[in-house]
């Protein structure tokens, strides 16, 4: 069962720097949100999460539990952009919920 009320710490690695991000569950639609809303890389979210432009690609380093994701396009976009790393995926395609606890990630900006 979701606990709704569990505070989250997310750890982000973005251009060679590590950031703590604590949220909670729903504060953000899904990962490539809260990454735009708290360290706004350029050119970063374009399709505004729909899985199809790429640019929200995030390498994850460590989790807890398997975070969820929702997998629309991603596949398709990950394919296109060549990827063979199971571990890099689409922040718009990740949930802001409890399994993201202790994530650790990198952005492939
Ligand atoms: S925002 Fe476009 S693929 Fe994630």
């Amino acid at each position: 069962m979701l606990n709704k009320n569990k505070n989250i710490g997310i750890d982000i690695i973005y251009e060679e720097d590590s950031y703590h991000i604590k949220t909670h569950y729903n504060e953000y639609r899904n990962l490539m949100m809260l990454i735009y809303d708290n360290l706004y890389p350029d050119d970063f979210g374009d399709c505004m999460g729909m899985g199809k432009c790429g640019t929200c690609l995030i390498e994850i380093l460590e989790f807890r539990t398997m975070p969820t994701f929702l997998n629309r396009n991603e596949e398709t976009t990950v394919q296109k952009h060549n990827i063979k790393n199971k571990n890099t995926r689409l922040a718009c395609q990740i949930l802001i919920d409890e399994h993201l606890d202790g994530l650790k990630i990198k952005v492939l900006k």
